[in-house]
């Protein structure tokens, strides 16, 4: 009776796993193997601490910022996720829509389900696309000018896929082959998901895997379209191919999935605009470092007019704070949004969205800032580092 409304991602979180067959609820909330890095990625954020400062005229807190140019209203953008509209009605656009009402960009994955067009039509705000390096090299053309039409000015271009990871989840509740139990055992989760089932699967219908939708004989075939873009995945890239990508786009190149300093600088030299530490929420390599110990060490590397950003383990409007704090203009969020997306729709992602605001508000305003740009190491309380 007096837990009736969500506040927390933790909150969206249960509630989405109640609503979502199992096989999607894994696969959002599921890392790879053993998922030592997904534990770590929020462990490390909430073992830093800040410092409580007093007496400083915290009348004008401002969470604004500007992301590439463009204002936003808090340093957060939405990471882009692939299958999101699996999650919910028409999900990307659910999406863009709830980030353009708080004021925030929407990142559209190359695997989503609705087309960049669909949500340029529901949408006024830019958005980013993302794009995996594919090796049919002549569709990356087609996808950029789709993406230049439907007006992103921003390619976050992600690095850190040569293959995707072993998400053990996706093969143990049969996402993933499994064959005909496989299957069958999805039927079964989609039977005892009646809300889901109506809203996504029959009225959110047609599920066209948006971006690459014409590449795929039979686009509602989940086992198919998973072949096919594991098939494209190009394990052959280096920094070579950034090169030849920043001919192609004229607009922001911002380069995804990196976390040591010397590959920041490679991706400079490529002719990045920024960067975004991650380790891709813990779904590519277990066992490597929690992104957010990784932040300092690059945003040290490269220069002043590069944006650094950060993804993985961002829960809260104070791990805002503790990101910019490292040395990043802004963070991403991917599971956040999604859980509360699947669990609330629209409304559910904006009202997230504002609590991540006001957290951030009120803890730069108990820190003594007024400006995100004064948020920097000196808010950190270096000598107490609580090791859980
Ligand atoms: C992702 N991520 C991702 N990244 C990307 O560049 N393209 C993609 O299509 C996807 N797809 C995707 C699906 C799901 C279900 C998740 C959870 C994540 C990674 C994403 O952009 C981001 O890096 C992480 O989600 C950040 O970590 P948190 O915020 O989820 O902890």
């Amino acid at each position: 009776v007096y837990d009736v409304v969500p506040v927390t991602v933790a909150d969206y979180r249960r509630l989405a796993m109640r609503r979502l067959p199992r096989f999607l609820f894994d696969y959002i909330d599921g890392g790879a193997n053993d998922e030592i890095t997904l534990a770590a990625n929020t462990s490390a954020f909430r073992a830093l601490r800040l410092k409580q400062r007093v007496m400083r005229d915290v009348s004008s807190v401002d969470t604004s910022t500007l992301l590439f140019g463009r204002q936003a209203s808090m340093p957060l953008a939405l990471a882009p996720v692939g299958m999101a509209g699996m999650f919910a009605r028409r999900g990307e656009v659910q999406a863009a829509r709830a980030a353009q009402r708080v004021g925030v960009p929407f990142t559209s994955s190359t695997v989503g389900i609705c087309p960049l067009e669909e949500i340029r039509v529901a949408t006024s705000q830019p958005f980013w696309f993302q794009l995996y390096m594919l090796r049919d090299r002549d569709f990356i053309g087609e996808l950029l000018e789709r993406a230049e039409r439907a007006g992103c000015e921003t390619l976050a271009f992600t690095i850190d896929l040569p293959l995707p990871g072993l998400r053990l989840r996706d093969f143990r509740n049969g996402m993933l082959g499994g064959g005909w139990p496989g299957k069958l055992s999805r039927l079964a989760q989609l039977a005892i998901s009646p809300g889901w089932a109506w809203d996504v699967g029959i009225r959110g219908r047609p599920h066209s895997f948006g971006n690459l939708a014409d590449k795929v004989a039979n686009p509602e075939d989940l086992d198919a379209y998973k072949a096919f873009v594991d098939s494209q995945f190009d394990p052959r890239c280096t920094w070579k191919d950034i090169h030849w990508l920043r001919e192609q786009w004229r607009g922001k190149l911002l380069i995804k999935g990196l976390m040591e300093a010397d590959d920041a600088r490679a991706a400079v030299d490529a002719g990045a605009d920024g960067v975004v530490v991650s380790n891709h929420g813990a779904r590519q390599l277990d066992a490597v470092a929690p992104s957010i110990s990784k932040l300092r060490s690059v945003s040290e590397a490269v220069g002043a007019d590069v944006e650094v950003y950060l993804d993985g383990g961002v829960r809260s409007g104070i791990d805002i704070a503790k990101a910019l704090a490292f040395g990043a203009r802004g963070v991403l969020v991917g599971r956040p949004w999604v859980f509360a997306m699947a669990a609330r729709g629209e409304q559910g992602l904006v009202e997230l969205l504002d609590l991540f605001q006001r957290e951030l508000a009120t803890a730069m305003a108990l820190m003594g800032v007024n400006r995100v740009s004064d948020l920097n190491a000196a808010v950190m309380d270096q000598g107490c580092a609580y090791v859980p």
